[in-house]
């Protein structure tokens, strides 16, 4: 297929905004999309947020910073935005029904050449393709939160997914920058599979008094140099994220995932993380994106 040149990506949140700026960034047009206005310019003020960050840092000229947001259009609607879309990168939450339908939609109005991107976390490349009229052109693209700190993109191969595809992948990685890496469609891929297990553990100690969230964390920061202890981590992921992987994990991988029921009770609890100022941690509102 021809360059990327416009990407639509479905879904404002904290993972879509981000995949819109880096791709803004990097000189690509850019469609951001969610289910309302109000969705949509949540994420857009998360994006400047984090681009005034960049250039009160002395990280991205002020003239870049203006580029990258003349790049950034917004709509309602997923599937006409895809009409003229190279790549569409869908970053809705965790369920399989909703992808499903988004996918229906979007591949019903896309032209014959785009690809279908998903940064699902952990949820099957192969079945979403199923909802699309061309599997050869659906991938995995997943994103680390925060995504535009984060190197990795991790490219994930469904079982119709063509080389073609693949390439454009990688080629699409390199063009914003990030390092890509390549896995086959099994569930929670490499990154989900060994990062979850970690903060499922780390629950399970919280929950059994091995010891305080505060010296979990410290344990593997000062201990083996994570950048951010496991708590502080499915915090700044999100608990009900970390949930539905760990939901779909157990299911398909076994006993190894099943949730703690400390998680199950936060999320009821409305402790979502640091997206609602409250999760293992307590967040200042300044601090919550
Ligand atoms: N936008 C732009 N820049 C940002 C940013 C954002 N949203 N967030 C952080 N930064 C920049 C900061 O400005 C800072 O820049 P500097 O080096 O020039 O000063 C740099 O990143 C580091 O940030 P801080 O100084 O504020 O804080 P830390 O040094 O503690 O780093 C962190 C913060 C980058 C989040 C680091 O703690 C980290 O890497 N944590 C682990 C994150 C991780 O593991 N993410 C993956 C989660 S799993 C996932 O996302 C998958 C999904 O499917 C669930």
């Amino acid at each position: 297929m021809s360059e990327i040149a416009k990407v639509v990506v479905v879904g404002a949140g904290t993972m879509g905004h981000g995949i819109a700026q880096v791709c803004a960034q990097s000189g690509l047009r850019v469609t951001l999309t969610d289910v309302s206005e109000g969705a949509v310019a949540k994420g857009v003020s998360a994006i400047d947020k984090s681009l005034e960050r960049m250039v009160q840092k002395g990280k991205l000229a002020a003239e870049a910073r203006e580029r990258a947001r003349a790049a950034i259009a917004t709509s309602t609607d997923p599937a006409g935005a895809s009409a003229d879309a190279d790549l569409v990168i869908e970053a809705v939450p965790e369920n399989m029904a909703l992808k499903l339908d988004l996918f229906r939609a979007i591949s019903a109005r896309a032209p014959s050449h785009t690809i279908f991107g998903t940064n699902t976390s952990s949820l099957s490349v192969t079945e979403i393709a199923g909802a699309t009229n061309d599997a050869a052109r659906v991938i995995g693209l997943h994103f680390f939160n925060p995504v535009p700190v984060m190197e990795l993109l991790e490219i994930v191969r469904g079982l119709g997914t063509s080389d073609a595809t693949t390439d454009a992948a990688r080629a699409f990685a390199s063009r914003i920058g990030k390092r890509p890496i390549v896995v086959k469609d099994s569930p929670g891929f490499a990154t989900s599979r060994l990062g979850v297990i970690l903060g499922c553990e780390a629950i399970r100690m919280l929950e059994t008094g091995v010891a305080s969230a505060e010296d979990i964390d410290a344990a593997m920061e000062l201990g083996y140099r994570h950048p951010m202890g496991p708590l502080r981590l499915t915090d700044l992921v999100g608990l009900d994220v970390r949930l539905a992987i760990l939901e779909h994990l157990h299911r398909e991988l076994g006993e190894q995932f099943r949730p703690p029921a400390l998680l199950r009770q936060m999320v009821r609890a409305g402790r979502l993380g640091k997206k609602v100022g409250r999760g293992f941690y307590e967040y200042p509102a300044d601090e919550k994106k």
